[in-house]
């Protein structure tokens, strides 16, 4: 056996997977879950992932007396009698004439298992040298120098997720991604930033280097910082672009609504709300925040019971809390309408919440903008529809949302702007990239529905399956996700990735901004001549 076999096929199935025999001169401790192998068939090469690795009992092991380690007895023992086991989960075929097809044959007996090459990489994922602008290196295979790559276009085409536990770098990966984008200008961001780390300069845990860049630092001219809380934005060596107010004649009922789980409103409340609008339109929640004290004056006008009415007022004070909600009627759509106008332009935003980071004013906002940009790019959509001409074709919008259980919770998904997008806008040029560290919170109909998967290390049983729901080899891909590591490793599957793959996630760092540069600069040669 050569010795950079891993090992040989022995048994297996086309829907099991394969059993490997690992070579007695591989070194087992040196085999990780999550590798990448190729398993050489006469005429195909299976590639795929290693899920499991066993030691097997060895046979009468109470009749050998424990030799001496380093032992000649020692060694011949292992030799003959002990033996290890690795599963292998075939993904996708090479065949012969070098077509990339899904796994329909299996090897045969003692096919050799070899370490998938840097070049078997590139030819299965592209390579950003050959393809440049069509793909985009999002990390390295397991003990691996080669580039993974995800396809851009197609990864737009469908919503997106990044899930994990608390500091496993789900926010390092988003931001990964959406610079690649930036980069090769593949989609407009509109980016909800609740905790501001998309920006400007964010923390990084890495002592070494305490921060790294934001996307403003790194695209300014491709960028925009809305700011609901200028003085934070400020306080972080920022100007925020826009000082974003939100006229309260823009909040709707509907807005409302989408809040009531948070809010824990009754339905008689919800009711309330709705007979105050078809009384005082857009003036609603005006009347309601002014008079709400005199609910019985107010329920009488409108025929609606005192105490939703005031129930109502209780829960929706706390909105005069929040400075960035005026009451000028003047320019009523004006700092939604400027943003608007940013993404029409092709301007990504990042909207910082600064200290207004609370659920209520992260899911309020994020729902009353969307709300607009969901009606206008069905507009748009139509309008070029109607037209057919190139230039009147929305250019691809990507939402990204933290959180997004708390947007698309089987209750709330219902409501919310956000089921509908995840659901049906990929038809209308815009898609949802969902950030969370809870999938099993989110609906699974709209789990179903996310194109590309980033998933880093979970723990709950729960959080696990509703992830992997519906994936082929599912209870395989559980064990290898059980053995990540917990930063900086992530299983990558989905619509943009040709198979799927664990990756140690490109660094975000000095290095990754000097690409970010090199292709600034190769654009600027370009247009010269
Ligand atoms: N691709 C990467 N490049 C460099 N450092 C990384 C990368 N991914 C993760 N890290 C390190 O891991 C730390 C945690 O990452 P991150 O803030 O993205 O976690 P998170 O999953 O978003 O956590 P939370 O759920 O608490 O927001 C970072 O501060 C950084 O030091
Ligand atoms: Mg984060």
């Amino acid at each position: 056996m050569n010795e950079y076999e891993l090992g040989t096929i022995v048994s297996g199935s086309l829907s099991q997977g394969f059993l490997m025999r690992i070579n007695p001169q591989y070194d087992v401790e040196e085999l990780k879950s999550g590798r990448f192998v190729s398993i050489q068939g006469a005429h195909t090469t299976f590639f795929s992932l290693l899920t499991d690795i066993r030691l097997d009992p060895i046979p009468n092991y109470t009749t050998f007396a424990y030799p001496e380690r380093k032992s000649i007895a020692h060694e011949v023992i292992q030799a003959i009698a002990c033996s290890a086991h690795a599963t292998i989960r075939p993904l996708i075929a090479l065949t012969h004439d070098k077509q990339i097809t899904p796994v329909k044959s299996i090897p045969k007996h003692f096919a050799p298992v070899l370490p998938a090459t840097n070049q078997d990489i590139a030819y299965i994922f592209g390579s950003e040298h050959q393809t440049p602008g069509k793909v985009f290196a999002i990390g390295k295979p397991l003990d691996m120098h080669a580039d993974v790559c995800i396809d851009l276009e197609k990864f737009t085409e469908r919503s997106s997720g990044v899930f994990g536990k608390t500091g496993t770098g789900k926010t390092f990966i988003t931001r990964l991604l959406l610079a690649g984008l930036l980069k090769h200008q593949r989609a407009t961001c509109l980016i909800f930033d609740m905790h501001s780390e998309y920006g400007l300069q964010a923390r990084n845990e890495n002592s070494n280097a305490p921060f790294v860049k934001g996307l403003k630092t790194l695209f300014p001219a491709q960028s925009a910082i809305f700011s609901l809380d200028p003085q934070a934005t400020r306080r972080r060596g920022g100007n925020p672009d826009i000082c974003l107010t939100i006229p309260l004649q823009s909040i709707s009922v509907g807005d409302i609504l989408a809040l009531s789980t948070e809010l824990n409103l009754h339905p008689t409340a919800c009711e309330a709300a709705y007979l105050l609008a078809a009384r005082y339109k857009k003036d609603w929640l005006i009347q309601l925040l002014d008079r709400g004290n005199q609910a019985a004056e107010l329920a009488q006008e409108i025929g609606a019971h005192a105490e939703s009415i005031a129930a109502l007022y209780r829960k929706l004070r706390i909105i005069e809390r929040f400075p960035f909600f005026t009451r000028s009627n003047q320019g009523l759509q004006s700092p939604i309408q400027t943003l608007m106008e940013h993404l029409e332009r092709d301007l990504s935003v990042i909207i910082e919440f600064g200290t207004y980071s609370s659920t209520f004013c992260y899911l309020l906002l994020a729902n009353i903008i969307t709300r607009r940009i969901h009606a206008q790019y069905i507009e748009k959509t139509e309008q070029f529809l109607a037209s057919q001409h190139p230039e009147d074709e929305p250019k691809k919008l990507l939402i990204v949302i933290e959180e997004a259980h708390k947007f698309l919770n089987p209750a709330a998904a219902q409501q919310t702007i956000f089921g509908t997008i995840a659901r049906e806008m990929r038809k209308y040029y815009v898609s949802l990239m969902i950030v969370d560290q809870r999938p099993s919170g989110i609906d699974p109909e709209i789990l179903s529905q996310i194109g590309t998967k980033f998933i880093a290390q979970l723990h709950d049983e729960k959080d696990i399956s509703a992830v992997l729901c519906g994936i082929a080899g599912a209870q395989e891909l559980k064990t290898v996700l059980a053995t990540l590591s917990s930063k900086q490793q992530a299983l990558v599957l989905g619509h943009a990735i040709t198979t799927p793959i664990v990756i140690e996630t490109r660094r975000y760092d000095e290095n990754f901004y000097a690409t970010l540069a090199h292709t600034a600069d190769a654009k600027k040669i370009n247009q010269l001549f």
